[in-house]
């Protein structure tokens, strides 16, 4: 996720742009630069930092337009070499782009054989010089032409020497126009140009659109003029940048699909060509993590077991580092969502220290962890400002499937038809995704059940029982409600005891599930000491409904990918108990985004 802003019009473009890209920090802040048009020329800024630091350096331009670009790396560590934009080989054209170009190596190469000179480790350098390839005096239609050749996800946005206008094109990813008076702007959201306009048009995937201060033209994917009445923006600033929402957490759980797409893109090739862990010679395997990273470990024990068959050990980093360690070498799997977490950090280096082969599921190019391990995995999940980790937890959970079904492929263990079979299941978790949050109304209900407790339980088994100890740390972390999540079976052996009825009990049973009948028979135990029972079940299963008092229904999918579609259900249900209960939902107390002290 990263932030473009343009502008065109008859004040200074830079002075405007870096006040664009300040509220557009929140998409990325690895990086920053502009270009300018400045005299007919173009001239470039840009380094590594946040925005501060190339505010140090921009000068006093006088040029009248240009773009801007706030970096979420991708690909390419962040740095100044990788910081957008980037400029042709003859200098006369620059771009700045959003999004994963994912057939960009085979561009790469047969680029540089045409005599391209690349600057850069990204993707996006690729489409400057696709577009410098492409232009014969159109920029509009070099654009158009030019996103014919890639695949992948874009918005883009592409100036010329010499000229007034901007052009963009969009795939996936946000790209808006703000309409003034002699003057137009451009960004990723309206947050960047709403001091100077509330009148926009939204740009939809597959168009194209041309700029200059006087004028807006969009083309659909065919080269046709596309009519589009502008919208009028009535939130403030503020709201724009939470795009509506009215906390960061609820927009990135609505983000979920698209960070598992991205994350899926970003990974499938690698797992089927093998050209992750490339070397499968280890014997077991242990992944170690925190928090609600650890909660994705768990879940990855569960499918490392199902698809490859390989024992799996699971530890807390802040208890590895100290223990004494066994005396084989298993491939170690650190997750991080930040990638610089302090005990997760010292956990890599100690499972190096006893000649373990490290890799890091991480959603943060070039933080620490990535210098720390033998190889890296990255979740595209892009930045995540609410404290309570929702998207990256997906996406998380889905890079352990990956794994899963790398190693169980690499090993034997799956033939290659249930390699794919297993990978186009997961394909479709963005779908279900989506369908748990076309029912967050229904959810919001099911809140009203817990709000007002002391207490709360959350119980399941197999698979998903991780998912329900993160359903209480979710719940814990925002609400401040005394949370614990128990594997249903333990209920007996002692926590029982606490129940009564004033103590909701959330319980997930998923059909087809091989524990769905011992969850039902759990379910009527909690019952039978008048706890009210909030169900989590597949979409129609009146059985285990008739059980509950109340219930939260997930689309039907195989139980081993249940946790992706039920784990947003419990986001959700923690976000809206938060909400009534008046709490600061982004920013619970006591807590910090990314824990870098023991
Ligand atoms: C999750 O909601 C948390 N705030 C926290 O448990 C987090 O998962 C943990 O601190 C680990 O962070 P990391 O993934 O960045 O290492
Ligand atoms: N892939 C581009 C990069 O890494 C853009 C990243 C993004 O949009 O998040 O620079």
């Amino acid at each position: 996720m990263c932030g473009i802003n343009g502008y065109s019009g008859h004040r200074r473009a830079a002075e405007v742009i870096m006040e664009g890209l300040k509220r557009l920090e929140y998409r990325g802040y690895d990086s920053a630069g502009v270009a300018m048009v400045e005299d007919g020329r173009l001239v470039l800024v840009k380094r590594q930092g946040e925005l501060e630091v190339l505010k140090g350096v921009v000068p006093r331009f006088e040029g009248r337009t240009g773009l801007g670009h706030t970096r979420w790396a991708t690909c390419g560590r962040p740095s100044d070499r990788n910081a957008h934009p980037f400029l042709s080989c003859d200098g006369k054209l620059a771009i700045v782009h959003n999004g994963i170009i994912e057939n960009y190596t085979v561009l790469k190469t047969r680029l540089e054989t045409e005599g391209h000179h690349f600057t850069s480790e990204t993707d996006t350098e690729v489409l400057i010089h696709l577009l410098e390839g492409h232009y014969h005096g159109d920029l509009r239609q070099a654009l158009a032409d030019t996103v014919e050749d890639i695949q992948g996800t874009y918005a883009i946005a592409a100036v010329c020497e010499g000229g007034t206008e901007i052009v963009a094109a969009r795939k996936e990813n946000p790209l808006v126009v703000g309409l003034g008076v002699n003057e137009n702007f451009l960004a990723s959201d309206v947050t960047a140009f709403l001091s100077y306009t509330n009148k926009v048009l939204y740009i939809m995937d597959g168009e194209t659109v041309s700029l200059t201060p006087t004028g807006v033209k969009v083309y659909d994917s065919q080269g046709e003029l596309v009519k589009r009445e502008p919208s009028l923006i009535t939130w403030s600033a503020e709201d724009a940048q939470k795009g509506g929402f009215e906390h960061f957490m609820l927009k990135e759980i609505f983000e979920g699909p698209n960070a598992i797409h991205n994350t899926m893109l970003g990974a499938l090739d690698m797992i089927e060509n093998g050209e992750i862990l490339s070397r499968t010679d280890f014997q077991t395997v242990k992944v170690v993590a925190c928090g609600s990273s650890f909660h994705a470990a768990m879940v990855g024990k569960y499918a490392l077991e199902e698809f490859a068959g390989v024992p799996t050990t699971l530890e807390l980093a802040s208890e590895y580092r100290y223990s004494p360690g066994a005396r084989e070498a298993p491939l170690v799997i650190l997750i991080t969502q930040s990638g610089e977490t302090a005990d997760t950090l010292a956990a890599a280096r100690e499972a190096r220290r006893r000649g373990c082969r490290t890799l890091a599921v991480t959603n943060v190019v070039g933080s620490t962890i990535t210098r720390e391990v033998d190889e890296v995995m990255y979740t595209r999940a892009g930045p995540e400002i609410g404290v309570a980790a929702t998207k990256t937890f997906l996406t998380q959970l889905l890079a352990m499937y990956l794994l899963s079904i790398r190693i169980g492929y690499a090993k034997g263990t799956l033939s290659h038809d249930s390699m794919r079979g297993a990978l186009s299941s997961l394909r479709q978790s963005s779908n279900m995704v989506q369908s748990v949050l076309n029912h967050v109304h229904e959810i919001e209900e099911a809140s009203r059940m817990i709000d007002s407790a002391q207490h709360c339980f959350f119980i399941g088994r197999n698979i998903n029982y991780p998912t329900m100890l993160e359903g209480a740390l979710k719940l814990k972390e925002i609400s401040y409600i005394h949370a614990e999540g128990f594997a249903a079976g333990e209920l007996k052996h002692g926590p029982l005891a606490l129940l009564d009825s004033s103590t909701p009990v959330i319980a997930v049973a998923i059909k087809g599930d091989h524990t769905y009948e011992k969850m039902l028979a759990n379910i009527s135990e909690v019952a039978a000491r008048d706890s009210p029972v909030l169900g989590v079940g597949s979409e129609g299963d009146t059985e285990l409904a008739r059980l509950c008092e109340r219930m939260i229904f997930v689309p039907q999918v195989k139980p081993v990918f249940s946790p992706i579609p039920v784990t947003v259900a419990l986001q959700i249900l923690s976000y809206y108990v938060a909400k009534r209960r008046g709490c600061s939902i982004d920013k619970p107390k006591n807590l910090a985004k990314s824990v870098t002290v023991e």
